[in-house]
């Protein structure tokens, strides 16, 4: 596997899921989205993000007008299904077999979706890295600083990809400023799915 690119302390592996790799992943989520239905999130504020999501895991990420958090139970109520193995070996590989993630967030964009910037920071353990699964359509990925603002640095991910934001990275701000729509086959109809594992609880 070729080393990964480094871009202000984000680990980029282009191409580290080939197309069989990610159809079987792609299949996986597809039984976690029929136990899990993808849901529209609300910002505190009322404001429904572009994103649909659902998760994988012991917790779940959710928002709705009481704020973010890390939630136990889908908003229907149903437990979250386990995170796919296919999935956990992208971890196993990338950062440790003794201590696998807590919870995979699913985020699905169609048309016109986007991410504004954002740290990852509602978690209790920030010394495991985050790490994101790139998946159909490409994206614009921002990257930046551990303040708001300042100079950033942006990149195309297309299927396959995945970032590792550990180390000076974990805080940085990071956000997705625009899909390729129909740029990639790999979801009969267009769209990406970007899957983050994060370790939550604390140790
Ligand atoms: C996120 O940081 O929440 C998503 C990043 C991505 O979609 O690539
Ligand atoms: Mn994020």
């Amino acid at each position: 596997m070729a080393e990964p690119l480094n871009i202000r302390g984000f680990q980029v592996h282009k191409g580290y899921l080939d197309p069989e790799a990610q159809r079987e992943i792609v299949a996986s989520l597809r039984g976690v989205a029929q136990v899990a239905p993808f849901f529209a999130p609300e910002t505190a504020r009322g404001r429904k993000m572009s994103v649909r999501m659902t998760s994988a895991g012991r917790l779940g990420w959710v928002t709705d007008r009481r704020g973010y958090r890390y939630e136990p139970h889908h908003p229907e109520g149903m437990d979250w299904p386990a995170i796919p193995e296919g999935i956990l070996d992208i971890w196993r590989d990338l950062v440790a077999a003794e201590r696998l993630p807590d919870s995979c967030l699913v985020n699905f964009y169609g048309e016109g979706a986007r991410m504004g910037m954002h740290q990852d920071k509602d978690e209790g353990d920030f010394s495991w890295p985050v790490v994101s699964l790139s998946l159909g359509d490409s994206a614009l990925f921002r990257m930046g600083n551990v303040e708001k603002g300042g100079k950033t640095e942006s990149i195309w991910l297309e299927s396959g990809d995945v970032v590792v934001m550990g180390g000076a990275a974990r805080l940085c701000h990071h956000g997705v400023d625009r899909i390729r729509f129909g740029s990639s086959r790999l979801l009969d109809k267009g769209g990406r799915i970007n899957v983050t594992l994060r370790a939550v609880s604390a140790g």
